[in-house]
Formats: structure tokens, sequence, C-alpha cells
């Protein structure tokens, strides 16, 4: 989705150094070593991206390196290589088709798999949420990163079911779900939005991608481009509001606290953005109706502390005290 405008955007030359740092099954690697004689620092923390990536490499002999790592750790992984800055850096936010194909990583509502989740080795997987999660942090994980209308209803029948016996596949938590609302026959399956929240609980998706924008400031050089396709609203608005605030749209302060500081901005914005996909990509990927493409130009500005709105779009709100 939207590969051949994000790569675009990146301007890709002879010489220069990326980072490709969703590599997947290496699709937009491979098109920016075809381009260009370039060099790609790829990420991935999926180690499955592992035999996606030999035969580029092989193809294509020091030119490639795939570091398995979560992309907020892109500006440290590759000081750690050598290159103390790069020329540009793309991100394909979300799940990889294989991931969502395979059941027994327990991605899909549709096939019958262990209820896992997890894009990387370890951490706790979405059966650990659901059945060690209370109630309220349920029902905002439900709220907040699906959207989902009837969260309190769905992490009500979750804590009831898992009384009698812990949940443990999707299709279990698929038809629990599917017992809690009612649809119509044109509607999304009724597990779309929740499934989608515990994976970004389960892989901290949101707090990854406003960690990697920062990181990407901090690796870029100056004229560098920061290129992002995202999936869903949730993402396209923390990565609109980190290009807001870093090309200085956004002015901090009001009449009653002006600000003090003159905004340095890291970014700079050309032309208009988001682009979506073409008629004819949604035509053969219908999943891809909410993708959208953002791109900056790093200017040569030190990048400056996290921005607190961008992060805090990433999180949930903080527990309420007395709820829980
Ligand atoms: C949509 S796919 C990318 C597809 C890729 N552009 C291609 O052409 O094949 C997103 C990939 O990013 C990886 N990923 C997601 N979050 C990540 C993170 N925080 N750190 C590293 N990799 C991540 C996933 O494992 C997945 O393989």
């Amino acid at each position: 989705v939207l590969r051949e405008e994000a790569l675009a955007t990146l301007r890709l030359r002879a010489g220069g150094v990326y980072v490709d740092a969703t590599f997947g099954a290496g699709g937009y690697t491979r098109a920016m070593l075809q381009a260009a004689d370039c060099r790609v620092i790829a990420f991935d923390r999926d180690p499955g991206a592992r035999a996606f990536a030999a035969p580029l490499m092989a193809q294509y002999p020091d030119r490639l390196t795939l570091i398995e790592a979560p992309f907020s750790r892109m500006d440290t992984e590759v000081r750690a290589l050598g290159p103390s800055m790069v020329d540009g850096v793309v991100l394909d936010i979300g799940v990889s088709s294989m991931q969502l194909d395979e059941a027994e990583r327990g991605f899909s509502f549709r096939q019958d798999g262990p209820l896992d989740m997890r894009m990387g080795a370890g951490g706790p997987s979405a059966a650990d949420l659901v059945n060690r999660e209370s109630e309220a942090r349920l029902a905002d994980i439900f709220y907040y990163f699906g959207e989902e209308r009837f969260a309190r209803v769905i992490a009500r029948a979750i804590v009831t079911a898992r009384q009698a016996s812990p949940i443990t596949t999707t299709r279990q938590l698929a038809d629990l779900i599917a017992g809690c609302i009612r649809v119509r026959p044109q509607d999304i399956h009724p597990a779309t939005r929740s499934f989608q929240a515990l994976r970004i609980a389960v892989n901290d998706e949101l707090g990854e991608l406003a960690s990697a924008l920062h990181a990407a400031e901090r690796l870029l050089a100056p004229d560098g481009v920061l290129s992002v396709v995202t999936f869903h609203s949730l993402e396209d608005r923390i990565v609109k509001t980190f290009f807001n605030a870093r090309s200085g749209r956004t002015q901090g302060g009001s009449r009653h606290q002006p600000v003090l500081v003159e905004p340095k901005p890291t970014f700079r914005i050309d032309g208009k953005w988001p682009i979506s996909p073409s008629h004819a990509e949604l035509v053969a990927n219908p999943r891809a109706r909410s993708a959208k493409l953002r791109a900056g130009i790093r200017t040569s500005l030190e990048a400056t502390a996290a921005d607190t709105s961008v992060m805090a779009l990433a999180a949930l709100p903080e527990p309420k005290r007395g709820r829980r």
C-alpha cells in the first residue's frame, strides 16, 4: 500500500544510507535497493523477517543489514553499526500479511489459533492480557485502541467467561465478542475492533510509533526525509500531530501563558498531506481504505525532548483512582 508514493518521497540516491524501519517481507527494501546504489539498514522485531532478508543480502552484498529490534531504538542501533546519520527513514506501520495469515500467530479472528498476537519474541501475549487485566483496563483497551462502542459490555463478558475457564484461542474470543454485539449483515465482523485493540496493546504499537518518530528525528541528516505510511486513524493522528508540532505549525502556549521560546522547527513540510491510496489500489486491497502517507524533511536544527502531546496520544489514560 502506498509503496511507490512513500519511496518517491525519499529521493533515493547512490551512496545514501536509508532506514526501512518495517522490513516485513522486504517489499520496500527490495524496491529501494533496486532504485539506487544505496545502503539499507532494515528493522523488524519479528524473527520471521530473516528468511525474507537472506536472498536480498545474497543479491545485494554489503548493501543490506537487518536488525531484529524494535524500531523505537533505530537511532542507537544504527549508530552502534557505524553511521551517525541517515538520509531517509521509511515506516510502513501495521501487521504484515504473513503475520495475519499464520493462524498460530493468533492475529486473526478468521482462523482459529492460540490467542497470541506478539509481533516479536517475548512479552505478554493477548491471552495474558485477556485473562489477567482488570475489567476496567480491558474496557479502556477496547475503547481507546479499538474505538469500540461496546467496550464495557465486551470487557464484562470476558471477565465473566474467564471465571469458568481461561480464554486461550482466537475462536473462543471472537465467538464471545460476537455473542455480545448485535450486528447487521453489512457490518464488519464484530470482533474486528477488539482484535485490533488487543494487538495494539500487546505490541505497544502506538508507543512504538511515537518513539520511532522521535528516534528518526535524532537520526536524520539535514534534508533527510521521514516518510510514514499508517493503516488507521489512531496512527495517523500521532504522525500528523508530530509533524505539526515539529514543523512549528502548532503554537504552544495561550493568551495567559505565552510561549517564551520561539519554536525551532526540526522538520519542513512541503506539499499537501496526507496522501491516500489510489482507487486502483483500494480495489485490489480494500483493507487499505484508511491508509495514509505523510512525509517531512529534516531541517538542521537540533532535535529536542519528545513532544508530550504526541506521546500522550499513544498511551491509555491513567487509571482513575478507585475505579480499578
Ligand atoms: C506492514 S508490515 C511491513 C511490510 C513491508 N513494508 C514489506 O514491503 O514487506 C509491518 C512490519 O513491521 C514490523 N513491526 C511492527 N512494529 C514494529 C516495531 N515496533 N519494531 C520493529 N518492527 C516492527 C512487523 O513485524 C511487520 O513485519
